[in-house]
């Protein structure tokens, strides 16, 4: 597949002079940005147009709202057309984004000194907030057995037995590793969480953007005593590249929690706008078809990724991401000092650095993958020089 327009057919004059932090950033530094997680492709046209109808209309009073925003019904929609879940629209809230979301949660159901388990590596502001609130991080983390990424439940359990966690933050599909947690995982953590007593908090936001056969299970549908103890928080952002629109939703299974926070005075939350909305609901009701030609684009960058770290980068340990549009790639066998700042200098891109994700993750880097053939192609070079020159070369290579 070569050529795909629409995803193929980028300008990096004009990507270059976007405001956005992704290029903006990058472009002040003479760098080709591969870090955060924005992909460089135009939104869905029907999100585009239901956009401009909005504003040409003129309609951006006040919205009508008083009961909640039409996102209610449309996400339990999504989730009982695709996944078989039927969450109810009653127990939904807006928020800005998840960050935001996550942070409610952990006001209304933590205390400071509390401590909190997470999968590490991690999304950098989910492990900030936990430093923030004063939380103690209890590390549920992924292990490299050499043919992907596994969580390492031996550990989780004895630390769940000894710290006992108030909370887990459960990222699935997961950031950065692009693991799609299976059913039998999730039952094993949903045992865990039972007998433990942990609240759940569920971050769904990569579900949709997800490779053949891997399938993406909700959390909450796993059954009614797993959804009374999950928040699961989600939006369009991700699988439709709208972050900057800051529009969010969380389901609330655990009643008590729901009954918590909407006694909170009605605006400390803030509220979500109607850009986000409309944006949202054009991106659930009409993008189908355009999120399917993304992810035939994203299926082969991910390939191309896989296959030339393994040709040239071949001690490079890197497994094919299931989900997400973003590559781990664990440089530790090169003997680089600092991945991030090789590859910026010798390879002119600009990859996020792994111990934004992490302790233990000073070695990694995370590639963002969402670009066209080209400008994919030129990331590659950056990256494979920066990782090579004056690197080792002979370890077995990467599955
Ligand atoms: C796992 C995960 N959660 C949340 C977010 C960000 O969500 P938001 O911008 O809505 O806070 C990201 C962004 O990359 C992410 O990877």
């Amino acid at each position: 597949m070569t050529g795909v327009p629409g995803f193929d057919d980028l300008d990096v004059d004009q990507l270059s002079a976007r405001a956005g932090a992704k290029w903006a950033q990058a472009t002040a530094e003479g760098l080709i940005p591969s870090w955060v997680a924005d992909m460089d492709f135009p939104v869905a046209p029907e999100v585009r147009r239901a956009l401009c109808e909005r504003i040409e209309s003129s309609d951006l009073g006040y919205p009508d709202w008083f009961r909640g925003t039409p996102l209610r019904a449309e996400f339990s929609r999504r989730m009982a057309s695709r996944y078989g879940w039927e969450p109810d629209p009653d127990a939904v809230r807006e928020q800005t984004d998840l960050i935001q979301a996550l942070q409610i949660v952990l006001h209304l159901a933590t205390t400071r000194g509390d401590s909190v388990a997470i999968q590490t590596p991690n999304y950098p502001p989910f492990l900030s907030t936990l430093r923030r609130m004063g939380l103690q991080q209890i590390d549920f983390p992924f292990v490299d057995t050499g043919s992907g990424w596994a969580l390492d439940f031996d550990t989780f359990e004895r630390s769940v037995a000894r710290y006992r966690p108030r909370v887990l933050i459960l990222v699935n599909p997961h950031n950065p590793t692009g693991r799609v947690h299976t059913r039998d995982e999730l039952e094993r953590i949903a045992d865990i969480a039972e007998r433990f007593d942990i609240l759940v908090v569920s971050d769904e936001i990569h579900a949709e953007l997800i490779y053949e056969p891997h399938r993406h299970i909700p959390f909450a549908s796993l059954g009614p005593e797993v959804a009374a103890r999950t928040v699961t928080i989600t939006s369009a952002s991700k699988a439709f590249n709208l972050a900057g629109l800051r529009c969010a939703v969380v389901h609330y299974g655990p009643t008590g929690l729901l009954s918590r926070r909407d006694g909170e005075p009605f605006d400390l939350y803030g509220t979500v706008s109607v850009p986000g909305v409309v944006a949202t609901l054009a991106a659930w009701q009409h993008g189908d078809a355009w999120q399917t030609d993304l992810i035939r684009v994203l299926d082969r960058n991910r390939r191309r990724v896989h296959d030339r770290l393994g040709a040239e980068v071949p001690a490079a340990r890197h497994h094919l991401p299931e989900a997400t549009y973003l590559s781990w790639v664990d440089a530790g066998a090169l003997g680089v000092e600092d991945p991030v700042a090789r590859v910026g200098e010798r390879g002119g891109i600009l990859v996020e650095g792994g111990q934004r994700f992490g302790r233990d993750y000073r070695s990694h880097v995370r590639i963002n993958f969402a670009t066209s053939e080209a400008l994919l192609g030129r990331i590659l070079d950056g990256v494979t020089a920066g990782l090579t020159e004056g690197g080792r070369r002979k370890a077995p290579p990467a599955n």
